[in-house]
């Protein structure tokens, strides 16, 4: 199982005295000598934490796997063909919102992602489409050539009882077999933290966590390269 890290928060930490530190590319070349297989990043239209000269740095140094997370815009293909990260993931955005808060409605809105697919498969990117474990939705992401799919796990991680926690967690599971047999690959990801990561890490068709928030905020208190050593641990068990 390979874990990508997410240094969004290193970011939003900065961004909070809008100086120069705590530095997100740092924070990336940490992570990956600390053992981290990939970084994410989410360049947000509204620049809140990530901003552009982050994601260009860290085109020139992460030596591992660089994910830009973005909104299916024009403006962010642009940059994306421009800056080349190894892969793309489609997210849907709202500005007023804190956090990413659904997957994208691939079913409903094909007809406009269709051309943003081709435009970055074109340049050679990996394009993986961040969606809720539903089956409409894993179908589409494959009649649109999509590669990857990331399955949102917000609904497994805010679970308030075991028995929904399961049922979430079945969900994910018959949606990952799903892609998998469609023949794409599979990530998942949001609100993965060190008490319920295990189950998600167990789903065999699952190849890849993405993980931020969790991480960032162990690392404030034990530091970054144990936080992720121990998040590495607990994923490829
Ligand atoms: N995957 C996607 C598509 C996301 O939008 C986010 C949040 O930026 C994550 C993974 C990571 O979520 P978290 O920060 O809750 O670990």
């Amino acid at each position: 199982m390979r874990l990508s890290v997410n240094v969004d928060h290193i970011a939003t930490l900065r961004q909070a005295r809008r100086g120069d530190e705590p530095d997100p590319v740092a924070g990336a070349l940490l992570a990956e000598m600390a053992g981290a297989d990939g970084v994410i990043v989410h360049l947000r239209e509204d620049r809140r934490h990530i901003q552009d000269r982050d994601l260009k740095l860290l085109r020139q140094v992460v030596k591992t796997h660089l994910n830009m997370e973005m909104a299916p815009t024009e403006e962010m293909v642009s940059i994306a063909q421009e800056v080349g990260p190894d892969m793309v993931t489609l997210v849907p955005e709202r500005r007023e919102e804190l956090t990413t808060e659904g997957g994208l409605d691939v079913a409903g809105k094909a007809h406009l992602l269709s051309p943003v697919l081709r435009a970055l498969q074109g340049r050679g990117i990996v394009v993986s489409l961040f969606i809720d474990p539903v089956p409409d939705q894993v179908k589409a992401a494959s009649k649109l050539g999509a590669d990857f799919i990331e399955l949102h796990t917000g609904k497994y991680a805010e679970a308030e009882d075991t028995a929904t926690e399961l049922h979430e967690l079945e969900k994910l599971e018959e949606m990952a077999n799903m892609a998998h047999k469609l023949g794409m690959g599979v990530g998942a990801g949001h609100g993965l933290n060190y008490r319920n990561v295990r189950n998600v890490a167990q789903i065999e068709a699952v190849e890849e966590l993405n993980i931020g928030f969790s991480i960032i905020g162990r690392a404030l208190f034990v530091g970054l390269e144990r936080a992720i050593k121990e998040m590495k641990e607990l994923v490829s068990k």
